[in-house]
């Protein structure tokens, strides 16, 4: 048992952030057992770390992360994504064929992570498997939690990116089988999305998600040229969702679904009746894709909703930097369709970032009891003579805080 004394803050749900100032946190054999103003007397004895007027918040959940384009952040940022995509990604990626050109990208990219205090990611590398285990073993070293997807692409992808159908699913059924089993950091299968895999290799991976019980993750409605491609290749399908769910690859594990933009009403349908995750990825809408999610209207029609950094359409690790993009782009929303567009507030946008996107995962992302204490220390918030609450300070480091701002990072309840 230890106890963390500090402005403990975390959301119950998108309406509630539960705030306890000046208070301790106990955790019990790396869990959270509860929190109290006064230490109680039976506790008298317990070891405790005083991190005075820190923020102890939830460590962050990226639900949408490229790590193989960690490299290219901030390139090409002009394009739309097609272009993008055929200009800069699809040949930055055939580089991941060499295991020494990935090895520190994938360094790179999981030491900055940490740093930025994502704990917790839903990540795709590259259609290139040993690359992909190179990824993977880094994470677990780390004691990470993650779902990790070897890429599959096998249909209108240049010819340095595109694996045979065959070679495709034999490599992921290989990758599914090294990683049986994992810790906390788990395979998941990864098409890339629809215009680049054939039915053949989407139908197979639905096989091999129901053979392993492995859930799926994919771009789904990004753009309207993307959704409109979905259909025009699936002409069987009525939506980009229903494509995924013909095929079998909903309901074996976590389904996650990037972006989700454009959906139609199958779409929510879809989502609603499988429990997917949609993935707010708003740096990476305003660079690439062009649409902005409804995330109040969706979370309405019953839509899971969490975010993601999308590297490399977004530019930055650090899930806080989308919880103010999130806010940002939910008024710009609002004020041009205000049909469906609302405005979220840091409330609703610190929720997505932690206890949302902490699901896919078990338990972590809030501190209620039971939880895992992923945790970060949040200081240097405010200006001399100027004392600001905890939720303000939340907000402030959400909007205008950087990695230098967490002062300690506990994962797994233990200091890293
Ligand atoms: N759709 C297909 N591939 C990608 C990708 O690498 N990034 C984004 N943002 N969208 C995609
Ligand atoms: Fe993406």
């Amino acid at each position: 048992m230890e106890l963390y004394h500090g402005d403990i803050v975390y959301s119950e749900s998108s309406e509630k952030l539960n705030v306890f100032e000046d208070s301790w946190l106990a955790v019990e054999d790396g869990k959270v057992e509860g929190i109290y103003k006064d230490v109680p007397e039976k506790f008298k004895n317990v070891p405790v770390t005083d991190h005075g007027r820190g923020l102890i918040i939830p460590a962050f959940s990226d639900l949408h992360v490229h790590a193989s384009q960690y490299i290219q952040r901030g390139i090409g940022m002009d394009l739309l994504l097609n272009d993008w995509l055929n200009t800069y990604t699809f040949p930055q990626e055939s580089h991941f064929a060499d295991p020494e050109y990935a090895e520190p990208i994938y360094e790179a990219y999981v030491d900055d992570m940490i740093r930025n205090g994502t704990f917790h990611a839903g990540i795709f590398a590259t259609i290139h498997r040993d690359a992909t285990n190179i990824l993977f073993r880094k994470l677990e070293e780390k004691g990470l939690w993650a779902y990790v997807g070897k890429v599959n692409m096998d249909f209108q992808s240049p010819s340095y990116l595109c694996e045979t159908t065959e070679e495709s699913l034999r490599e992921t059924e290989i990758f599914l089988e090294e990683h049986s089993g994992s810790g906390t950091v788990k395979p998941i299968l990864t098409p890339r999305f629809a215009p680049t895999c054939s039915r053949e290799l989407i139908w197979g991976l639905g096989k091999l998600g129901k053979k392993y019980g492995v859930g799926v993750q994919t771009h789904v409605v990004e753009s309207r040229w993307e959704a409109g491609e979905s259909l025009r290749l699936f002409p069987d399908c009525v939506s980009d969702s229903q494509i995924y769910e013909k095929a079998g690859l909903l309901g074996n594990g976590p389904s996650i679904f990037a972006h989700v933009i454009f959906p139609t009403e199958d779409d929510i349908r879809v989502m609603t009746e499988y429990d997917c995750v949609a993935v707010h990825c708003p740096e990476a809408t305003n660079n690439v894709i062009a649409g902005i999610m409804a995330v109040k209207w969706q979370q309405e029609q019953g839509v899971n909703i969490a975010l993601g950094s999308d590297i490399g359409a977004g530019v930055k690790n650090g899930i806080y930097r989308q919880c103010a993009a999130s806010i940002k782009l939910s008024k710009l929303k609002e004020f041009y369709e205000p049909e469906q567009g609302k405005t979220i507030d840091i409330t609703h946008a610190f929720y997505l970032a932690t206890k949302a996107g902490g699901q896919v995962f078990g338990k972590v992302g809030a501190f209620e009891p039971g939880y895992v204490f992923d945790a970060l220390v949040i200081d240097n918030i405010e200006d001399a003579g100027h004392p600001m609450t905890p939720a303000q300070r939340l907000e402030r480091f959400c909007y205008a805080g950087d990695d230098r701002n967490i002062i300690h990072r506990y994962l797994n309840g233990k200091k890293i």
